[in-house]
């Protein structure tokens, strides 16, 4: 029996102006054979790559169950919407995907900081809307449940192995930490110019951001532009989490998306891609962020969160 399944991508590329953003339309069919046994995703053998079928544990040397289950469905899955960037390294983007099921097997496996964990812990699940779109719910179920089975057959935290290691404390949950040790206060004192800090030429921050567009939400209001980063995805534009090599969370970090986003390269083409304005923060607003950030994650280490 064949199943297919309708994705909607929702698109915003490819215009600086927010306004010219659009919802695209775009159909992807994904065959793979159903037996109907309720394995749920994950486990389906079609398709292409490297072809281990059935549910045998994990073969040596020629792949295995997770690596066949990334090929066959998690880079059809994600190959278009991510990869235009992730396999090119466009806009700036680390590159973590290739043009082939293979090679982009090797190049996200092999990437540092590593993506390979449960999803609680990866940024592949954790990173949301940012320069590129997030992963949609249906793409969400096939990248968590490749991630799961890696966790699996390389015993990571969170795996479900012969000896599952205790998982701990997951990214997830230290976001929502950081976040609860946020301080109004302290935010105001030292972040409320951000949203009115200047561009080369496309005026103030707020102009495009003032409703979190590109994952990144500085509003004139400063106790919405608060709560809001203290949200997921925009508090990764604040920090961002490791993984130890066990897979299990190790630390969060600044991520200083808002002081170097104006400082990266401007490469790309702006005839053909959406570049982002180039702009210096002025020191006194650079200091700020970086007060904020160091301070709620020095509060984070010292368990002085409320
Ligand atoms: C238009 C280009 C573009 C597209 C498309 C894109 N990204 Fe990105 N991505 C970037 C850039 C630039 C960065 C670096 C800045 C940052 O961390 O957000 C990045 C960073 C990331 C990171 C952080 C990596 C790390 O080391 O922590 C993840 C994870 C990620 N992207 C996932 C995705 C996923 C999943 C998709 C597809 C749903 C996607 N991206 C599509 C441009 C893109
Ligand atoms: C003319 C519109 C415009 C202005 C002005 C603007 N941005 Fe952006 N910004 C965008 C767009 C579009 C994206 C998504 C695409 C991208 O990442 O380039 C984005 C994305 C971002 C991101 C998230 C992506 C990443 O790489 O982390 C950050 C952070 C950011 N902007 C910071 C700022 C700051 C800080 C200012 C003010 C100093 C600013 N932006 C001014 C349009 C704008």
């Amino acid at each position: 029996m064949k199943r297919s399944l309708l994705w909607l991508i929702t698109a915003c590329l490819g215009s600086l102006s927010f306004a010219a953003c659009t919802q695209q339309p775009g159909t992807f069919i994904l065959s793979g054979d159903d037996d109907g046994d309720g394995e749920g995703a994950g486990t389906g053998t079609g398709g292409s790559g490297s072809g281990t079928t059935g549910s045998g544990s994990p073969t040596s040397g020629g792949g295995s169950n997770a690596q066949a289950m990334f090929e066959s469905q998690v880079f059809p899955a994600i190959a278009t919407d991510c990869g235009s960037c992730h396999a090119t390294g466009d806009m700036g983007a680390p590159v973590f995907l290739a043009s082939s099921p293979s090679a982009s097997y090797t190049a996200i496996t092999g990437y540092s900081p590593t993506l390979i964990a449960v999803p609680e812990n990866s940024n592949l699940i954790l990173h949301g809307v940012h320069t590129g779109p997030a992963l949609t719910p249906t793409q969400e179920g096939v990248v968590s449940a490749w991630l799961q089975a890696e966790a699996d057959e390389r015993g990571l935290a969170g795996g479900g192995g012969d000896d599952p290691t205790p998982t701990g404390k997951t990214l997830d949950q230290a976001l929502d930490e950081f976040a609860n040790c946020m301080d109004l206060t302290e935010w105001e004192e030292n972040m409320a110019n951000l949203p009115r800090a200047d561009t080369a030429n496309a005026g103030e921050c707020s102009g495009c951001h003032t409703s979190g567009d590109g994952g990144a939400f500085l509003s004139l209001n400063t106790q919405e532009t608060f709560d809001m980063n203290k949200q997921f995805p925009y508090i990764k534009r604040l920090v961002t989490g490791t993984v130890n090599s066990n897979g299990a969370f190790a630390d969060l970090l600044p991520s200083n998306r808002f002081i170097n986003k104006g400082l990266e390269a401007q490469s790309c083409d702006p005839q053909t891609q959406n570049c982002h304005p180039v702009y210096n923060l002025p020191p006194g607003i650079k200091t700020g962020i970086e007060t904020v950030v160091n301070n709620t994650l020095e509060r984070w280490h010292n368990n002085q969160c409320p």
